[in-house]
């Protein structure tokens, strides 16, 4: 099987630029599988500083965008376009993280529209997807799951949609400490890869890597990446030290 291992670094709204290039300088520098695909999400104001730092690099280091309009320009004061993010490097970007869904009010038809203008924009969509707690207590997290898959990411043709990396970030799990365990992980990843078999085809579904992402860190990483459909992570508070990121990334 050829999916791509990926691991994932989202800053959120962290670091200056002067923290934000000591810490890429720092994780360059460290000894990491060139087979895994690395990719780190600065804030927007730090994407061409990242990219022009890994651009020498290569051993697949890439940089993505937290987030995207939905447009590609206009009237949008504060908003940063798909096209934009890729003229100063970004090669993905993550689309409806858990945070903008609940703090932006970011719902379905918006989020098909930022996938479709990062393919036009030759960048890959991150898109992620998860259950709040009260929907895991209730016992409807994959039924929460399969609704997030198939409001947004299953409208998108066979072409387009083996273009996607999903994430699967129960809300529960991010920053809390509380990682889901591998079991509770795996789970919910063979279903997403089922469905997508299911909607698609099984070649799609095997093509499509799943990251995990919830407090996930240097010591449960390894037990997580080891697991069956856990392609790898996409990391909040562990990827802003360089050590901790790295060594994630060694955890395959
Ligand atoms: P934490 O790793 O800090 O829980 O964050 C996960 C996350 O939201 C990554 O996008």
């Amino acid at each position: 099987m050829s999916r791509k291992k990926i691991v994932a670094g989202n800053w959120k709204m962290n670091k200056t630029l002067q923290e934000a290039e000591a810490l890429v300088k720092e994780v360059l520098s460290s000894e990491t599988p060139g087979d895994v695909v690395k990719i780190f999400f600065p804030p927007f104001p730090y994407i061409n500083s990242v990219s022009n730092l890994i651009y020498d690099y290569q051993n697949g280091f890439h940089c993505g965008a937290q987030n995207c309009h939905y447009n590609d320009s206009g009237a949008f004061t504060g908003e940063v376009s798909a096209k934009a993010a890729a003229s100063v490097g970004a090669r993905y970007v993550l689309i409806g993280h858990s945070e903008r869904r609940i703090m932006h009010k970011e719902g379905p038809e918006f989020l098909k529209l930022k996938i479709s203008r990062c393919l036009e924009n030759n960048l890959v969509p991150v898109y992620c997807i998860g259950e709040m707690l009260p929907g895991r207590e209730a016992n409807k997290h994959f039924g929460i799951v399969e609704r997030q898959l198939e409001e947004v990411m299953f409208n998108f043709s066979v072409d387009d949609v083996r273009k996607i990396v999903v994430a699967y970030e129960p809300v529960w799990a991010i920053g809390t400490g509380k990682t889901a365990s591998p079991e509770e992980a795996g789970e919910m990843h063979s279903f997403i890869r089922n469905r997508i078999a299911h909607h698609y085809n099984e070649e799609i579904a095997n093509a499509i890597s799943i990251l995990y992402g919830g407090s996930c860190n240097a010591q449960n990483a390894k037990a997580l990446f080891a697991t069956k459909d856990i392609d790898g992570g996409l990391i909040g508070g562990a990827s802003l030290q360089a050590s901790d990121f790295v060594s994630i990334i060694n955890s395959f």
